[in-house]
């Protein structure tokens, strides 16, 4: 069946190997099979819901569409686009504002980890994010949202939000509910430096995560240092219960090398954590260098970047402007 995707990534800075096996890795796969129609975009509105400098901002949206590019992502095929430059997005925010319940916003998790213990301070933006979300996703009709679980709360309120919308307007079927589409194995890369904490981009130590940019003698250093306990490596998954960095490691060799995990627990059982870390450095060199190469070679021709966004943001803005007009005249504008 062919299946309208819509996902994105934020420009906050350097993506990374959990970004990568994550979500963009699948961002392609499901571009390539011919029946989907894939719309992937740079979600800088999302982004200045923390403080941001702009011009980190702005060389920060380069770089996350030059890194779908290098992934592999085909402006040709799939529409590639920055959020801000579709103005439905903020629109579609503010009247599906008035859909959502505050009492649906106040169970989002990913909102109380933000905003830590001071929520007083946080932006209204970082609270209302979820709805952008949504709105992201209606506008387009998506039927189908790639993302890591961490978001799969998020999409279930795009679910409810759609699902209010067309009950309220009794306009049933007009807002489509999307499905996640959430990878069953690797779906959370771990930190290198700790194998119970997520890799991510806010993590403070470098060293907790292959950046997709990191150049060959980063990612050894980052894979020799990378934490591991005492035992070699294990001969069942039952034995990886308690032992997640060897989890993380091993998970992380086998998306890469598309295996199952079992078999290549069968591949390093035994054997010691240098010998694996050094295939896996290799593993990790051979698949994101290219990748790295590519966003570098990218990043120097900044007005083909800006013109790829903008090419995209012409094509999403048909989309869009037409689901908001409609969007409009059920509400009775
Ligand atoms: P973010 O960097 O939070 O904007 O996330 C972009 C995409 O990458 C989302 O679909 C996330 O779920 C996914 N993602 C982020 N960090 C990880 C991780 N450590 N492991 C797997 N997926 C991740
Ligand atoms: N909230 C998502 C994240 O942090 C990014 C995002 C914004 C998104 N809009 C989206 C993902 C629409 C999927 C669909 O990862």
């Amino acid at each position: 069946m062919s299946k309208k995707i819509f996902s994105g990534v934020q420009p906050t800075g350097n993506l990374h190997l959990g970004n990568y096996i994550g979500a963009i890795k699948n961002f392609v796969k499901l571009q390539n099979d011919d029946d989907n129609s894939c719309i992937y975009c740079v979600v800088d509105l999302h982004a200045i819901t923390v403080k941001q400098n702009p011009k980190e901002l702005k060389q920060n949206i380069r770089e996350t569409a030059a890194a779908f590019i290098a992934s592999g992502l085909n402006y040709k095929k799939s529409i590639i686009f920055n959020q801000s430059l579709v103005p439905s997005h903020s629109e579609g925010s503010w009247i599906l504002s008035c859909i959502a319940r505050m009492g649906w916003l106040n169970r989002m998790t990913q909102f109380k980890e933000k905003a830590g213990k001071d929520k007083e301070k946080a932006s209204v933006g970082l609270y209302i994010y979820p709805i952008l979300m949504a709105a992201d996703i209606l506008l387009y009709d998506a039927t189908h949202v790639p993302v890591g679980e961490d978001q799969k709360q998020h999409l279930e309120l795009s679910r409810d939000i759609a699902n209010k919308f067309n009950l309220d307007f009794n306009s049933p079927d007009f807002l489509i509910a999307p499905e996640p589409l959430i990878q069953k194995n690797f779906s959370r890369i771990m930190s290198l430096k700790d194998g119970t904490k997520k890799m991510s981009k806010s993590d403070p130590s470098e060293l907790s995560r292959i950046n997709l940019n990191d150049n060959k003698d980063e990612i050894f250093n980052k894979i020799k240092k990378a934490k591991t306990d005492t035992e070699p490596l294990p001969d069942s998954e039952e034995e990886l219960s308690n032992r997640p960095e060897a989890e993380n490691l091993l998970g992380m060799y086998a998306s890469l090398n598309d295996q199952s995990l079992l078999s290549t627990i069968n591949e390093f059982s035994g054997k010691n954590f240098s010998a694996f870390k050094d295939k896996l450095a290799n593993l990790i060199i051979e698949k994101i260098s290219p990748i790295s190469e590519e966003i570098n070679k990218l990043l120097k021709d900044q007005k083909f970047i800006d013109q790829i966004l903008s090419d995209g943001a012409q094509k999403a803005d048909k989309i869009a402007s037409k689901k908001i007009t409609n969007i409009k005249k059920i509400i009775g504008f």
